[in-house]
């Protein structure tokens, strides 16, 4: 049998400040009821001022390496998925190795927005079945808060911040990564991005007044491209692997918007307890999102040995993708 990878340990870490609804009401002309009905976000977690990306990656890290019992110097290759890092070089990954010790590691960032922690699997998958032998620590992390316009509405109800991440190594067991699927569309970026910042546009006047520094967002475009991606890249998934509703455990969907989680679960025709939510506590996390509700839902007790776990995500770029695995 070829080698397969498989997560043999998950870890999160979030701010500890918490921002709800009201305290929002205070900040732009919204209401509680307003953003729980829309998106079903209740209230979402925001960095203090120096808690950078690097610190909530480095801590989910290694809640991850200890539930592994793998030390820092084990690890082959370090994939951080963001699109906030602390800055544009060096990368949190090179941040993360230097913060745990883990200097055998390589180190890479990946920018797939809410995608990433599913591209960043998809990379690990690949390596472990060269090499059974690797073990690759995969992180989601981000710090939204920090790219988003705290006055428009639109997009700061949204957003929040935190890191998940996953250890994985090789079996030669009938577990672990199934299939991943991976898609994007560049046509339509401009529906949601950061267009400043970047060495496109310069870092001046005009682009701070536009408003360029800061996530814009066209929501009901995306949410039009975000049902329809997601449900592709479900069934998608579900053929790969010959598997029909009845035969899946624990779904984790990005948590972009609990009307888009509805739509996932009746689609498949998934009974509520197999959908795994968290989108009331911490809001979009982008490529946190799946990595902190997978570790809550290990940590809970949510995931057995041979568990089917399937995962889908969509992102600005456009980006999606779908992994399915046996735990
Ligand atoms: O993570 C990457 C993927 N991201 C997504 O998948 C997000 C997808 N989009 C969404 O989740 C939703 O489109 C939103 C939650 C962003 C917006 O919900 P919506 O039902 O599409 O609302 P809308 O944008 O059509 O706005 C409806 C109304 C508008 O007022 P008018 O024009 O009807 O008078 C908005 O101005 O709601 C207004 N509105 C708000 N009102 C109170 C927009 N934001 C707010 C707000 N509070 N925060």
């Amino acid at each position: 049998m070829r080698s397969r990878a498989v997560i043999i340990g998950t870890g999160s870490a979030l701010p500890s400040r918490v921002m709800t609804n009201r305290d929002l009401e205070a900040l732009v002309d919204t209401s509680d009821e307003w953003i729980r009905t829309r998106t079903g976000i209740l209230e979402r977690r925001i960095a203090s001022e120096g808690e950078n990306n690097s610190d909530l990656a480095t801590r989910a890290a290694l809640n991850a390496l200890e539930m592994a019992g793998v030390k820092p110097d084990e690890i082959d290759l370090i994939i951080v998925a963001t699109l906030t890092p602390d800055m544009p070089m060096p990368s949190v990954a090179c941040l993360v190795q230097k913060n745990i010790g883990a200097f055998r590691a390589g180190v890479l960032d990946i920018s797939v927005t809410c995608s990433g922690f599913i591209y960043g699997l998809s990379i690990a998958d690949k390596f472990i079945q060269a090499d059974r032998k690797l073990k690759i620590l995969v992180i989601g992390s981000e710090v939204l808060s920090r790219r988003v316009n705290w006055q428009d509405r639109t997009t700061c109800v949204l957003f929040g911040d935190g890191a998940g991440a996953a250890v994985l190594a090789g079996t030669r067991e009938d577990r672990g990564i199934l299939s991943t699927h991976l898609h994007g569309d560049g046509r339509l970026w401009e529906l949601l991005a950061i267009r400043g910042l970047g060495t496109a546009v310069p870092a001046d006047e005009e682009m701070l007044s536009r408003g360029w520094q800061y996530i814009q967002m066209q929501g009901k475009d995306v949410f039009k491209h975000a049902v329809k991606a997601l449900e592709a890249v479900t069934w998608e998934a579900m053929d790969a692997v010959g598997w029909k509703t009845d035969a899946l455990d624990m779904v984790f969907c990005h948590q972009a918007n609990m009307r888009i989680l509805d739509f996932v679960r009746e689609r498949l025709g998934l009974s509520e307890d197999k959908l795994f939510i968290n989108i009331h506590k911490y809001g979009n996390t982008s490529a946190a999102s799946i990595p902190i509700a997978l570790d809550e839902a290990n940590r809970g007790g949510r995931l057995f040995a041979g568990a089917n776990v399937l995962m889908m995500a969509f992102g600005g770029g456009f980006t999606w993708g779908s992994l399915a695995m046996r735990w």
